[in-house]
Parts: structure tokens; C-alpha cells; sequence
């Protein structure tokens, strides 16, 4: 135990420390256990090895509220401020560097990230505010979604089925969102989800993807500059002028990155917890607490499992370690939440609530979007458990699949047996029916997604059971 505290006070270089792999099978299966080991050989903050790259990973709940409060302004997130990825020590082909390389509003300090985030706030406003005309037609355009991928994943059948919420609702469901925010005019949105899709699943065809994409939403930039419209890209030019067409283009894959996946993932989670927790968190949704369920579950299974790495800009102690300047530190949200120090004090006669989690950061870096995605995921909640009068799992809770990457964790799949209520109806009109797959027809005056898909719903199609 006194080990880490000699190389710590000693001044040990965190590249000169033998350091375990971080993502391992145990991680993968039972992530808890693996930061208890840790935090019972280190303390709140250990050094790991996360992909052959030496990081610090701090698991301690105040310490991973220290760095990211960052009182004392020591914590930089700016990519310049690593030293060994300034230097080229980090290898070329590390598997976190493009996500770090696109280089958005989460990677900026200073002016710069005051001016970005006022930025977002601007552009998310309308949208996050169901008083707003963007608001409500987002949220009519969220139910629709929901919709139209219930009826694809229903249809031919009878009252009752087998389906998987991840890939049929899911992980579809905030794609479609994303395609009504960026609010594209070319006829191609649903080419371009498809892409979103295989970027971030990081597939054997996720470079290709990646740079379709980036090409389609430069393209999209610059429609927005010479003609805005009523969509995020134009409202965040209006709030930021100054962006050139690279720098918009990178700040829209950040909205396709959070909004796409770690909602998805948010939902997958919330269907999970609702399904099969006792009766509380099914009559939480008939009391209209949907919202605190989603904010619950949050917690206890943060999407943004960690968060990117922090520098800090002069030698810091931390934990029982001393973090040298330009050293970079993980944060983990996950392993905070199992820290004894906030996992023992969630009781009711504790000072600190489940909204001191840390699922949404904190401090100067805190999500911008966090009603944007409580929206989506409590929309997406109430239209599955209106058109469905019963949904359960097909396999034990604790049988599971998850998908952990370095940064996320969620459910993988999530087969369910449901039947169908009586009666139920969508909740708006559909812009267009998820016709069978033929030519792709012109985009709606509106640019928004709601316009046939023929290859989402082909896909979407291959994925029901026995190919009805
Ligand atoms: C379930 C979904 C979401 C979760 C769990 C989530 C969580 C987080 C967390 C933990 C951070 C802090 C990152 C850090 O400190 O390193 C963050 C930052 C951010 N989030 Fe979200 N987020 C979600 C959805 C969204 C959505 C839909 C948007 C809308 C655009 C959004 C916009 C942002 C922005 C702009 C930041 C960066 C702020 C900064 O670095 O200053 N998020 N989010």
C-alpha cells in the first residue's frame, strides 16, 4: 500500500509506472468491482493503462468534483495541455485520438469555451424550451419518431412480438432527432444517419463513415451560412459568427455524437429499469415522474460512464499521488458513484440527493443539453408504454449484454416480448408512413427528418425476428 504513496511523494513520472490495463474483461462484465480493486490498492486515484496509453483514473466522488469544479483554474482540458500527446508520445493509431482530434467546445478553456457554450446555450434554447414553436415542434417530431419506429417494429405481426429496444428504438430514435435539429435540406438526412449510425459504431466501415460525414456536415455548414434556417447550425451561427465552416462542421459532430448515442443509451438504460424494477418505477411514470426515473437512472448508470481527460497546468497533488504538470487525468463518473462517500450518503437523511450525481458533469464543462435529452428520453418512455400494454424482458435482468468502450457504458441489446394496447394510436401525424423501401422522395419544406427513410427502414425491417 505505502508503494504508490513513495512513487507519488517521489516524484515518479506516470510513463515510468507499471500500470494495469484499465479496460479488461472484468471491466467489461462487472466494471464496480474492477474500481473497488483499484481504490483498495490506491486510493481515489490510481494509475492505469487505458489502451497502452498511461493515464491517471481518479475514482474518488470528491476528487472527481475537485477537478471538474476546478476552482483553482489548474485543469485543462485543451489537448496542447498534454504533454506527452504534444510531445508525440501517444501513438498515431491510439483508438480515443480521432474522437479527441475533432477538437470541439469539450477540448476548449478560457475565452474560447466561454464563447462556444454561450454559443450552444443560444442555439439549444428554442428546443429545450416547450414554450417555444422549435420546442414543440420538436417535441411533436420526437413522438412521431417514436412512432413510426413502433409501427415498423409491429407491423405485419399480431397483438404480441419479440423485439430488441436497443436496435429497433433506441439507438434509432435519437439518430432521428439529431436529422430534425441539423435540420438538412439536401435529401440526403437519412443517408447521412445511416452514416451517423456506423461512425459510432466504430465498424470495420466507420472511416469511410467518418469521413462522408464530415463531408455531408460541412456541406450542411455552408448551406447554413448562405441560407439559414430554423435548425441548430443556424441558430448557432447566429449566436457565434465567427465560426468558419471546419470549426461549425466539428461542433455539429459533437451534437451528433452526444444527442445520437449517449441518449440512446440513456433510453436503452430507462426501458431496462422500467421494465423490470417493482412496481415503484412503473407507477413513477403514471405520476408523472418519468423525468426523475430518467435522472435516476442517470445515476446509477452514467451513459458518460468517464469523462475526457484533464491536465493539470502545474504539479498537483490528488489523492495520495502528485500529478505532474501536463499529466493526464481520467475522470470516472461511474466509479464516483460506488465511492462509499456518496454511494453510503444517498439515504433520505443525507445532505447530499441523487442531484449531486455527476451523470451530467459539473462546473465549467457541465452538459448544455441535459433537458434536450431528459426531453427525448421521457418522450421516448411514454410513447412505448402507451402503444404497448405489456413489455417484458425475455432474458433475466442480471443476463444482460453491455457494451463498454472507454468512455460509455450501456446495454447492448434488450430483447422483450411486448403486447400491444388496445386501442392505442400514434400521438401525431405522421409526416410520412415508413413506406416500403423505393426511391428516396424530396425532403420536407422544413428539412426535417420526417421524410421517408427507404434504407433506416430497410435496415430496421432486417432487424425484426423471422423477417416478417
Ligand atoms: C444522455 C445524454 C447526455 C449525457 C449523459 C450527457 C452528459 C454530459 C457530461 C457528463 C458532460 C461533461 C463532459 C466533461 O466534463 O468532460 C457533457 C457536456 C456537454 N454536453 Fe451533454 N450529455 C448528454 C446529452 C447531451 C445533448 C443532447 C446535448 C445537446 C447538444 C449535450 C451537450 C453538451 C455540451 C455542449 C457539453 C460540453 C460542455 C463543455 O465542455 O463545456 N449533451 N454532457
Amino acid at each position: 500500500m505505502e508503494v504508490h504513496r513513495l512513487t507519488a511523494s517521489g516524484g515518479g513520472s506516470l510513463e515510468t509506472m507499471a500500470v494495469e490495463p484499465l479496460l479488461t474483461r472484468d471491466y467489461d462484465s462487472r466494471p464496480s468491482l474492477v474500481y473497488e480493486r483499484l481504490r483498495a490498492k490506491y486510493g481515489p486515484v490510481a494509475p492505469v493503462d487505458l489502451l497502452g496509453v498511461p493515464v491517471w483514473l481518479a475514482l474518488g466522488y470528491s476528487q472527481v468534483l475537485e477537478v471538474l469544479r476546478n476552482q483553482r483554474g489548474i485543469w485543462s482540458k485543451r489537448l496542447s495541455d498534454w504533454t506527452a500527446l504534444a510531445e508525440g508520445r501517444v501513438p498515431r493509431d491510439w483508438p480515443l485520438l480521432p474522437a479527441l482530434e475533432v477538437n470541439h467546445v469539450i477540448f476548449q478553456e478560457g475565452d474560447r469555451l466561454r464563447s462556444l457554450r454561450a454559443a450552444y446555450y443560444e442555439a439549444l434554447k428554442p428546443f429545450q424550451d416547450a414554450a417555444h414553436p422549435q420546442g414543440r415542434q420538436l417535441r411533436d417530431a420526437i413522438s412521431r419518431s417514436a412512432d413510426e419506429l413502433i409501427d415498423v417494429m409491429t407491423e405485419g405481426g399480431g397483438r404480441t412480438g419479440l423485439v430488441d429496444l436497443c436496435a429497433q428504438y433506441a439507438r434509432p430514435l435519437p439518430l432521428m432527432v439529431v436529422d430534425h435539429l441539423l435540420g438538412f435540406q439536401s435529401g440526403r438526412g437519412d443517408e447521412v444517419l445511416m452514416d451517423m449510425w456506423r461512425v459510432l459504431d466504430a465498424g470495420p466501415d466507420s472511416a469511410a463513415a467518418l469521413e462522408r460525414l464530415l463531408a455531408a456536415l460541412s456541406e450542411l455548414g455552408a448551406a447554413k451560412m448562405a441560407r439559414p434556417g430554423d435548425d441548430f447550425p443556424s441558430y448557432l451561427l447566429a449566436a457565434y459568427p465567427e465560426l468558419t465552416v471546419d470549426e461549425l462542421s466539428r461542433e455539429l459532430m459533437m451534437l451528433v455524437g452526444v444527442t445520437g448515442d449517449h441518449t440512446g443509451v440513456l433510453i436503452g438504460n430507462t426501458i431496462a429499469e422500467v421494465i423490470t424494477a417493482d412496481s415503484g418505477a412503473r407507477d413513477s411514470l403514471s405520476m408523472g415522474m418519468l423525468r426523475e426515473t430518467v435522472n435516476r437512472v442517470a445515476m446509477v448508470n452514467p451513459p458518460m460512464a468517464n469523462l475526457t481527460f484533464r491536465c493539470p497546468t502545474v504539479d498537483t497533488r490528488l489523492g495520495d499521488f502528485t500529478i505532474a504538470a501536463g499529466e493526464p487525468v481520467f475522470l470516472s463518473v461511474a466509479a464516483a458513484h460506488h465511492d462509499p462517500a456518496f454511494a453510503g450518503s444517498m439515504h433520505s437523511d443525507s445532505v447530499i440527493s441523487s442531484r449531486a450525481h455527476l451523470a451530467w458533469g459539473a462546473g465549467p464543462h457541465e452538459c448544455l443539453g441535459r433537458e434536450l435529452a431528459t426531453t427525448i428520453v421521457t418522450i421516448a418512455i411514454s410513447r412505448l408504454f402507451t402503444r404497448f400494454s405489456s413489455l417484458a424482458l425475455t432474458l433475466p435482468a442480471d443476463q444482460l449484454p453491455w457494451r463498454s468502450s472507454p468512455l460509455m457504458r450501456g446495454l447492448r441489446s434488450l430483447p422483450v416480448q411486448y403486447e400491444l394496447a388496445e386501442g392505442a394510436v400514434p400521438a401525431a401525424p405522421p409526416a410520412s408512413r415508413p413506406a416500403e423501401a423505393s426511391a428516396p422522395s424530396a425532403p420536407a419544406a422544413d428539412g426535417g427528418g420526417e421524410t421517408a427513410r427507404p434504407s433506416l427502414w430497410r435496415f430496421l425491417r432486417s432487424l425484426r425476428r423471422g423477417g416478417r
